[in-house]
C-alpha cells in the first residue's frame, strides 16, 4: 500500500520536476502577486473605511452650541422643554417661546453661542433651525407617547446621553439620502454595541420583536 503512495508521490514530484527551470521565476512573479494584492487590498481597506464614510457624509454645524446640561439643572428637568401634549403628541424641541421665559434681549451673555443666539434669533424674533439627529423619512411613524409613556422606556434607550452633553456634534448628512447618519450609525461594518448607536428600519423591528413578540406589520410605521 504505502509503496503505491510512494511512487504516487515520487510520480507527481517528478513530473512536477519537469518544470523547475521556470519555477523560481514563478514564484518571483507569485510573491509579487502576493504583496500586490495585499498592498492593494490594504488601500482599498482603507479607503472603503477612512474615506468612504467622509465621502458619503457632509457635516452640518448646528445654528449655535446648546448645552443641556445646563438647561436641564436650570429648567428642573426634560419635561420643561420636552413633553407630550394632552393629546398624545409629542412637542419636540422647544420654540423659541420657551427659552425666552430665562432669556431676552438685553441680557446680552459672556458667551459666543449665547451673543449669537440673542443677535440672530431672540431680537429678530427667528426660531432656530436646529437640525434633529433622529430625523426619520417622511414615509415614518413614530409616536414617543407608544414607547416613553405605554412602552415606558427612557430618552436614553434610543437618543443616547444628548440630555447630559454640555456640547452638540455636528450633524452628518448622507449625500444620497439625504437622511441623517443617526438612522445608519456611525459604524461603517453596521455593528451596534448600544441600542442608540443606529435607527434603521431592523432597529426597530428587532426590539419590537424582543419587547411585543413580532416584528409589527408595515402601516405600524408606515402610513
Ligand atoms: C431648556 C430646554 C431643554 C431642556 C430642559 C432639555 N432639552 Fe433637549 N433639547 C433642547 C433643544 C433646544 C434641543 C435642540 C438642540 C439639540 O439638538 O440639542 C434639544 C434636543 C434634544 C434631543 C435631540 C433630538 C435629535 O435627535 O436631534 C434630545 C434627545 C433631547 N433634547 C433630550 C433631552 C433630555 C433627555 C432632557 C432631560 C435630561 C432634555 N433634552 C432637556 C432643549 C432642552
Ligand atoms: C429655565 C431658564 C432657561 C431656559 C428655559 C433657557 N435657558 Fe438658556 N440659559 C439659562 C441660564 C441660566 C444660562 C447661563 C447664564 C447665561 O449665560 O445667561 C443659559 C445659557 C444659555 C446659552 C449660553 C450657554 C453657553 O454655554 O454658551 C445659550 C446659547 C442658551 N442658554 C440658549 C437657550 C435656548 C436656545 C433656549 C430655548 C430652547 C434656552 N436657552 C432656554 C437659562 C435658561
Ligand atoms: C423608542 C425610541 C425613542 C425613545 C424612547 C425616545 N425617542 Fe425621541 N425620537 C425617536 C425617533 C425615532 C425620533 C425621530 C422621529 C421622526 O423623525 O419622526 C425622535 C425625535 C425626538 C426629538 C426631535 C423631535 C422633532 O420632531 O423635532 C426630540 C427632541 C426627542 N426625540 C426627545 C426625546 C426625549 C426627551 C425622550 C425621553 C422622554 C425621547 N425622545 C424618547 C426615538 C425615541
Ligand atoms: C428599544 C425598543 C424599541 C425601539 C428601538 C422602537 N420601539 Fe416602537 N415600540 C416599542 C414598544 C415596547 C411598543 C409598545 C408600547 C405599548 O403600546 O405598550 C412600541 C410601539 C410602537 C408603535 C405603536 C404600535 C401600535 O400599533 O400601537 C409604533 C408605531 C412604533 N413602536 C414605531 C417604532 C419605530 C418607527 C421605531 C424605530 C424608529 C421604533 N418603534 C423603535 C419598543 C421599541
Ligand atoms: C417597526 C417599524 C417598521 C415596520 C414594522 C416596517 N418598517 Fe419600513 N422602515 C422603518 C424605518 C424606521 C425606516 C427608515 C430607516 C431605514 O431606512 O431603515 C423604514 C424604511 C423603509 C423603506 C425605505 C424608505 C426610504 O425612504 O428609505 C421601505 C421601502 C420600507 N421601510 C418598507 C417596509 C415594508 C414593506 C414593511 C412591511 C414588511 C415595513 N417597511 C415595515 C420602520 C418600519
Amino acid at each position: 500500500m504505502s509503496e503505491i503512495e510512494n511512487k504516487a508521490e515520487n510520480g507527481s514530484t517528478e513530473s512536477a520536476g519537469e518544470c523547475t527551470a521556470g519555477d523560481t521565476k514563478d514564484d518571483k512573479g507569485l510573491g509579487l502577486g502576493i504583496i500586490f494584492f495585499i498592498v492593494a487590498f490594504v488601500v482599498c481597506f482603507l479607503s472603503g473605511t477612512l474615506l468612504f464614510p467622509k465621502l458619503l457624509y457632509s457635516k452640518k454645524e448646528q445654528p449655535f452650541n446648546f448645552d443641556h446640561q445646563l438647561h436641564v439643572s436650570e429648567a428642573g428637568d426634560c419635561d420643561a422643554c420636552h413633553s407630550l401634549r394632552e393629546d398624545g403628541s409629542f412637542s419636540g424641541i422647544p420654540k423659541l417661546e420657551t427659552c425666552l421665559d430665562c432669556h431676552s434681549e438685553d441680557v446680552l451673555g459672556e458667551t459666543e453661542d449665547e451673543a449669537i443666539f440673542v443677535e440672530e434669533y431672540v431680537a429678530k424674533e427667528k426660531e432656530i433651525p436646529w437640525l434633529v439627529y433622529s430625523r426619520q423619512p417622511d414615509c415614518v411613524f413614530f409616536s414617543h407617547a407608544a414607547h416613553t409613556q405605554a412602552g415606558g422606556m427612557d430618552c436614553v434607550s434610543c437618543h443616547g446621553h444628548i440630555g447630559d452633553s454640555t456640547s452638540l456634534r455636528p450633524y452628518e448628512e448622507n449625500r444620497i439620502t439625504g437622511y441623517s447618519r443617526d438612522i445608519w450609525g456611525k459604524n461603517i461594518f453596521g455593528i451596534k454595541k448600544h441600542s442608540w448607536d443606529r435607527m434603521k428600519m431592523d432597529d426597530c423591528a428587532e426590539c419590537h420583536k424582543k419587547e411585543t413578540g413580532h416584528k409589527g406589520y408595515c402601516f405600524q410605521c408606515h402610513k
